[in-house]
């Protein structure tokens, strides 16, 4: 695994795109910053003293106690602001009431349900999250302590993570399409001490068993001594007495100005499990001070956020977008969030669109999954509809190819709003490089520039920089205030995934290359991992859950392109028992949904009477990707133990 798998050519179809976009001068003009001489100097201030540039950020923050020293970077290991004390919770609500904004709409939420809304101002929802926290601190939940939490996306999700910062408790969400044992590995692994769940939540008009799946899991999570459980949907669920307490009764006669704990700069805010290249989820272990300053700093830069914003991030609170997108960076900075509970085609494809012209989002941010479903959807959902309130658009998840910028430059932004393609990952804990809507010139496909702070490099296996134009691997050089600090109970992970192939910098796992004018262009994966639909899944997870199945003799998973998803998932078995055909195909389908999620279920499944392997025994992924993807096989064959399997494989494709 040496060697970067997709090479520079790979990208031969963007490396012609050619055209550019500056930002609007309307939009430049009334910009946090306007000009491309502005972000040069903020850039070159933080390249030079970033103990005084990120310093003189942390000034505006909540702290009880103040940090000794900005900056202690013994690499692997960082700690910003060290010694100091606050609560990120009140850096999300305090200070706003205390400034005077208690009654600004911190929150807009839509149920998918048709007619379902709520709303809530700063101080309703300090309220509910002081109701919360003091309710959790009742049962016994102490700071340090980790609570995952299983919910659907509704403002209870959000309260629940900020109760958990409000306490100093550790929070690990799971998101909502994970099975009961994806929740039952990850309450293990973190050692979690309560779940917080409702009775279920709605998706596409039905009702998912959030409760059972819960109930499932606790079976095999024994560490897990408490459940509180929101009614959403109604729907009968069972409650263990001493265990499982109402979340309405959970915070019945609390208190609605519970103190916030005052935690250390570096005491662990959450833990966000994410695929990685081994089959074990990894605990990504985001800290307090720097996270949350990180997570603010960049979505005031990045999505120029005015006092009048309504910002509408599309991610669900179980991914890191909607940790630092939806939760922490818009509400450390006083915005106006939207959120949405469903499905964008429930019960029409239309919803978005709706849901822009009733709300007046000013601000949009999604996937590009996302966008290619709605340009495959067709215009006629648009038609008609009001998106005026629109004034810039964002990516996340995956590169967006030209075709689907264009569409949402167009249609969704009536040729007027910038586009953000942002790039960062769970592990970096807030944007790393974007565009700067009021003055960064756009291409369609590229991610731009770095934001101040961040000091990134493309390098070859033996960590020298490539020459510009080249493909390699990307490293970030120096640390930044919202960077992992660890994989959760697993040390020798954390320095072998990110530190020990380039020693000494930070490798994100990704290929890159730099245009000629310095533009960074994301080029995959350098791993065995997958992009389905924006998510990050680890082939190895697939194919655990695979060879499980007592059918399954071995497995291989592959991503191959997929027009809407990015990536599909394609699977090569072969079997021991059972007959290949349609059935088992439905039956291995079945499993795998159960034992990681939907949104691991294969795509195609391909039954093999072998796969091809090296001479050593390794899969040779490379070849399997080309046969699911249907393309001839080009590279080195050499290796292969067994020319025929090849053969039969294509064979059965046919
Ligand atoms: C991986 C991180 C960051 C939140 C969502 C995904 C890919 C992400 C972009 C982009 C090209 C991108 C990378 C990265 N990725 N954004 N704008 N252009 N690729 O978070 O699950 O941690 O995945 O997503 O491959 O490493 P994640």
């Amino acid at each position: 695994m040496s060697e970067p798998h997709k090479p520079a050519g790979t990208l031969a179809s963007v490396m012609h795109e050619e055209r550019m976009f500056p930002p609007p001068r309307d939009f430049s003009s009334r910009a946090r910053i306007g000009s491309l001489e502005e972000y040069g100097r903020l850039y070159d201030a933080a390249r030079k003293d970033p103990e005084a540039f990120w310093g003189e950020r942390a000034a505006a923050l909540p702290w009880t106690t103040p940090y000794e020293r900005v900056l202690d970077w013994q690499p692997p290991h960082v700690r910003w602001f060290v010694g100091g004390r606050l609560n990120v919770s009140a850096a999300c609500l305090d200070r706003h009431l205390a400034a005077g904004k208690g009654e600004k709409t911190a929150l807009v939420w839509v149920g998918e349900p048709l007619g379902e809304r709520r709303t809530l101002t700063y101080r309703e929802l300090h309220a509910e999250v002081c109701r919360v926290a003091a309710g959790l601190r009742r049962l016994g939940i102490r700071p340090g302590e980790v609570v995952s939490i299983y919910m659907p996306m509704t403002p209870e999700l959000v309260i629940a993570m900020l109760a958990c910062a409000r306490i100093g408790a550790v929070h690990s969400v799971i998101f909502g399409g994970f099975s009961s044992e994806a929740i039952a590995d990850r309450n293990h692994d973190a050692r979690a001490v309560a779940v917080i769940t409702a009775d279920g939540g709605w998706r596409r008009g039905a009702q998912l068993p959030l409760k059972k799946n819960v109930d499932v899991a606790l079976e095999k999570s024994p560490t897990v001594k408490h459940v509180v459980v929101l009614r959403r949907t109604g729907q009968p669920v069972d409650m263990k007495p001493g265990r499982d307490v109402w979340w309405h009764d959970l915070v019945d006669g609390m208190p609605a100005d519970t103190p916030p704990e005052a935690m250390d700069s570096e005491a662990p805010l959450f833990i966000l499990y994410t695929s990685g290249s081994t089959g074990k989820p990894k605990g990504i272990q985001h800290t307090s001070a720097g996270y949350v300053l990180w997570a603010q700093t960049t979505a005031e830069w990045v999505f120029d956020l005015r006092d009048d914003d309504l910002f509408w991030c599309t991610a669900d609170c179980g991914w890191i977008t909607g940790h630092s997108y939806v939760t922490y960076g818009p509400l450390a900075a006083g915005a106006s969030i939207l959120i949405y509970e469903g499905a964008p085609n429930a019960p029409h494809e239309g919803r978005f669109w709706q849901i822009v012209e009733e709300e007046r989002p000013t601000i949009f941010y999604t996937a590009p999954t996302a966008i290619r479903s709605f340009m495959k959807w067709g215009p006629e959902h648009l038609r008609g509809r009001d998106l005026s309130s629109l004034r810039l658009l964002g990516t996340v998840g995956e590169g967006i190819n030209p075709e689907a910028w264009m569409w949402y430059h167009e249609t969704i932004g009536g040729g007027r709003c910038p586009i953000v393609d942002t790039w960062w990952q769970t592990e970096t804990g807030g944007i790393m490089m974007s565009p700067l809507p009021g003055c960064t010139p756009t291409k369609p496909g590229s991610c731009t520039l770095p934001l101040p702070g961040v000091v990134p490099e493309i390098v070859d296996a033996h960590g020298k920089p490539v020459p510009r134009g080249e493909g390699g691997w990307l490293v970030m050089t120096r640390p930044w205030p919202g960077m992992l600090r660890g994989v959760w109970g697993d040390e020798e992970r954390f320095v072998d995934t990110y530190w020990s192939k380039v020693p000494g910098k930070y490798l994100a796992g990704d290929n890159a290359r730099q245009d000629g004018d310095g533009y960074y262009w994301i080029m995959g994966r350098i791993d065995d991992v997958l992009n389905v639909a924006g998510h990050r899944l680890s082939t190895i997870e697939i194919e655990s859950a695979l060879v499980s199945h007592p059918t399954v003799a071995e497995a291989a998973a592959v991503g191959r392109p997929h027009e809407v998803k990015g990536e599909a998932v394609a699977v090569f078995v072969t079997l021991r028992g059972g007959e290949p055909g349609p059935a088992l195909e439905e039956t291995l389908r079945k499993h795998v949904r159960q034992q990681i999620g939907a949104l691991a279920v294969p795509d195609d499944i391909h039954f093999a009477a072998a796969l091809p392997k090296t001479r050593s025994g390794k899969i040779m992924r490379r070849l399997l990707r080309d046969i699911a993807a249907g393309r001839e096989t080009v590279g080195d064959t050499t290796t292969l133990e067994d020319y025929t399997v090849l053969a039969n494989l294509r064979g059965n494709d046919e």
